[in-house]
């Protein structure tokens, strides 16, 4: 079959930026395969490219808005990623996953998610850590990227402002529990060769740490 002509793909320049610094802290950090399940798939540039560059990994992308499924399997398409699953419908505020349809049956080595936390209401952040507590394998790690303030790490005023926006659109509800139970929690920030406008865009990280049994015990690293 033809692959999807990219320019009538829904297409985000950030996506494109960042995904081969994401892949890079991948790379360094995933087995050589396993399963990854993506939460907010968006356009779905990430899932074929990470898909791609990973053969060993089944990759199942997932939004909460379905409207997206096209653009995530035409992007696949187009990268001749055949290891990535149909899309499937998931608001990560549902319990179980997925929204809609035969629940996963089997548990994920990698739950990764980019550039949800920041648009999405205070409830996704507590959502996702709980459940990448209910599907993650033992040992499994929960990834996450986006613009993240740190405290004591200075950042540029526009990212300041940025900052301000999001919390006037989603004003922010109780911090979500501590607990015990993450271990190897880590931090990588975005490489610098990132292209980004300076003071216009937050700096951004790449979050991960694993997550272990029992599925109760979990820990906001934000
Ligand atoms: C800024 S886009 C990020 C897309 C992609 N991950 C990326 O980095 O290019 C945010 C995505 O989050 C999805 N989203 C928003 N609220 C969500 C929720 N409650 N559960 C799952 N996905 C959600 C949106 O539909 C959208 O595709």
């Amino acid at each position: 079959m033809k692959p999807p002509d990219p320019a009538a793909l829904p297409h985000s320049p950030a996506a494109e930026r960042n995904r081969a610094p994401i892949l890079a802290v991948l790379r360094a950090l995933l087995a050589p395969g396993g399963r990854a399940l993506e939460i907010a798939s968006g356009t779905g540039q990430h899932a074929a490219h990470f898909a791609a560059a990973l053969p060993g990994w089944r990759w199942q992308p997932t939004d909460v808005a379905a409207e997206c499924f096209g653009a995530i399997t035409g992007w696949a398409a187009r990268a001749g990623a055949a290891n990535v699953a149909p899309p499937r419908r998931l608001d990560v505020r549902d319990a179980p996953w997925p929204s809609e349809g035969a629940p996963f049956s089997e548990p994920f080595d990698l739950i990764y998610s980019a550039n949800l936390l920041h648009i999405s209401p205070p409830e996704c952040g507590p959502a996702l850590m709980q459940g990448a507590a209910r599907h993650l394998a033992p040992g499994g790690l929960l990834v996450t990227y986006g613009p993240y303030l740190e405290d004591g790490v200075p950042t540029a005023p526009g990212n300041l402002a940025f900052d301000q926006d999001l919390r006037r659109r989603h004003p922010r509800g109780p911090a979500p529990p501590r607990g015990r139970g993450a271990a190897r929690p880590g931090r990588r920030p975005a490489p610098a060769r990132t292209p980004r406008p300076a003071g216009q865009q937050p700096a951004a990280g790449v979050r991960a740490g694993s997550l272990e049994c029992p599925p109760a015990r979990y820990q906001s690293h934000s």
